[in-house]
């Protein structure tokens, strides 16, 4: 697998589709059953090889920084009471070899505007970016079949899944031509466009493996859809300089920047839980057998 370094969170998006909930607190902060959604992204990122992780911020999201951090009365406390399991759970957040970088977003231009941001601390080598709103159960993490992708071909990945046609206006769709396996070349790449208009239903679902040339694009791009600095204009100007790739990740995605994926996803890892798994199916099957009933 490549040696990719650093990955990228873009965490300064608002969340309004989780108001009241998100008011106070960072969408990235919800929990799918015991951990936040930050939580498994930086699992996945570290699982991938990544050491350095850069947290994209904005106002309200300083939980995020807390929840990274150690928390040395909390530690104490568990410790006097001989609660290991817990300690452990919140000790080992991220190893002692990862570092946590946090830049704040100094005003809401788009997610290509916040992986501009993170320029500074990734310098000239590629790099992973994760939206942790796209939750991805995988075998393999999703990032480490990206980097792995990325060792043959030297180029950047975006992680794509094929969505419904008349979902097309929620994301980055691209055009591409079959190369081998999991991985295509992508020849096209536009953001949100109308199902009428879209060149496929291949979606670019929160994950990229970049080259740090999408910096010199996404400085000089502009605005684009929606009036922000858009990842994928920057992704559509670098395909002028260097081949694309587009790789179909195995693995279930939830999007859990909707309540109904969020849920799903809540329910999928409840099932899976260690401790809790075996009893949440059996509530389940009892809840359904009375609906059917009722
Ligand atoms: C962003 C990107 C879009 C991508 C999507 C994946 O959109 O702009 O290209 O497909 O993430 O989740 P957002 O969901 O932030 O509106």
């Amino acid at each position: 697998m490549a040696k990719i370094r650093t990955a990228v969170f873009p965490v300064a998006g608002r969340g309004t589709r989780f108001l009241p909930a998100t008011k106070a607190s960072p969408k990235e902060m919800l929990p799918i059953v015991d951990k936040p959604l930050i939580q498994y992204a930086a699992e996945e990122a570290l699982a991938a090889g990544a050491e350095k992780l850069v947290f994209i911020t904005g106002s309200a999201k300083r939980a995020i920084e807390d929840h990274f951090d150690s928390n040395q009365e909390l530690e104490q406390e568990l410790e006097a009471q001989g609660k290991r399991d817990l300690l452990d759970a919140v000790r080992g957040i991220v190893p002692s070899y990862a570092s946590c970088i946090y830049i704040r977003q100094p005003a809401p231009l788009g997610l290509g505007h916040a992986v501009l941001c993170s320029r500074p601390a990734v310098g000239n080598e590629p790099f992973f970016i994760h939206l942790a709103d796209d939750l991805i159960d995988a075998e393999e993490a999703c990032l480490a079949q990206m980097a792995r992708a990325f060792e043959s071909r030297n180029a950047s990945i975006l992680g794509v899944e094929t969505v419904a046609a008349d979902q097309t206006d929620k994301y980055g769709i691209v055009a591409a031509e079959p190369v081998e396996g999991r991985l295509s070349l992508v020849k096209r790449i536009v953001e949100k466009p109308k199902p009428q208009d879209a060149p496929s239903n291949l979606a670019v679902v929160g994950r990229y493996l970049l080259t740090p040339a999408v910096y010199d694009k996404l400085a000089t791009i502009g605005r684009g859809a929606g009036g922000e600095i858009q990842l994928t204009d920057g992704i559509a100007a670098l395909m002028n300089d260097e081949a694309v790739y587009a790789y179909a990740f195995e693995g279930r995605r939830y999007d859990c920047g909707s309540k109904l994926g969020y849920l799903e996803a809540t329910v999928e890892f409840g099932l899976k839980h260690a401790n809790l798994g075996d009893q949440f199916a059996d509530y389940l099957a009892r809840l359904v057998a009375t609906r059917l009933r009722g």
